[in-house]
């Protein structure tokens, strides 16, 4: 149950050591939805990611973008899992959420969140209360970290530091998005999961904060997963892109999209 997940050739990838290092692997995972009889199925037959790739999901609305991103965030339980395991250190041994699931041990599944993860919504998410700052600070207060100076640095790199004493009202919305990329960093997760990170966002800006966002990623060597819209500059950052495919029954009362890579 605990041996070592790696996959030497799956996909080429990112390696430091010359050993490829799952993060996640999946295996026949199901979310199914419904809403006012339309129903709605997302099916994992097959997933592997692995630790430092960077991957784009890009879709059209309503194909399981979020959904997705959710069950990878653990903050979703699917309805079928057939294995689901995350393995966010080289050398450790993958936690079986699967389990964590079925034995509804939440706790854990919120630490793994705090700890291993970071997440940037579409509209930031900041707390409107604490200073740019404390908000780019807030996931390394929850782990009790100690300053090690880089919240001053991602503010710097963000082009945001002039602004670290203000409240997030008093930002434009492409800056406060910078905010919320450094608060998602902040407490160096072993990967950021984004879902359109730029989409409230005119396409320039856009396209320079992505890109900002990626340099940043690599710098810390974190993993990313991200949704998005924005086809034409995700592929010129050179990320892997998730195969999908959606199939809608005529009628409207069911979707399915099957994601794998
Ligand atoms: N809480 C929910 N309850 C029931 N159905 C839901 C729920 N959330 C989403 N759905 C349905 O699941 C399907 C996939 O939704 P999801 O939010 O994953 O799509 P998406 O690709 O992220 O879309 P968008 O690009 O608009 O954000 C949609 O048909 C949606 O209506
Ligand atoms: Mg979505």
């Amino acid at each position: 149950m605990t041996s070592p997940i790696t996959a030497q050739d799956a996909h080429p990838g990112p390696n430091l050591t010359g050993e490829r290092v799952l993060i996640y692997h999946l295996r026949d995972v199901i979310k199914t939805r419904e809403a006012e009889g339309a129903a709605f199925r997302l099916r994992v037959p097959s997933l592997q990611i692995a630790l430092g790739e960077k991957i784009a999901l890009i879709g059209e609305s309503g194909c399981g973008k979020s959904t997705l991103l959710d069950m990878l965030s653990m903050t979703l339980r699917p309805t079928e899992i057939g294995s689901f395991r995350f393995r966010p250190e080289r050398g450790a041994d993958p936690v079986d959420i699967s389990e964590l699931w079925r034995k509804k041990q939440l706790n854990r599944l919120g630490d793994l969140r705090r700890l291993r993860i970071g997440y940037v919504m579409q509209t930031g998410g900041l707390l409107p209360y604490l200073t740019v700052r404390e908000n780019i600070n807030l996931s390394r207060r929850l782990l009790d970290m100690v300053d090690d100076g880089l919240v001053d640095e991602l503010a710097g790199d963000l082009g945001i530091r002039h602004h670290l004493d203000k409240l997030p009202h008093m930002l434009s919305v492409g800056e406060r998005q910078r905010v919320a990329i450094g608060r998602a960093l902040a407490h160096r997760p072993a990967i950021v999961i984004a879902d359109e990170p730029t989409a409230s966002l005119d396409p320039i800006a856009a396209e320079r904060i992505m890109s900002l966002f990626i340099e940043l990623v690599d710098e810390l060597h974190i993993t990313v997963i991200l949704a998005s819209h924005a086809w034409r500059h995700i592929n010129r950052l050179g990320l892997r892109h998730l195969e999908h495919h959606t199939h809608r029954e005529a009628d409207g009362s069911m979707t399915e999209t099957v994601v794998s890579g």
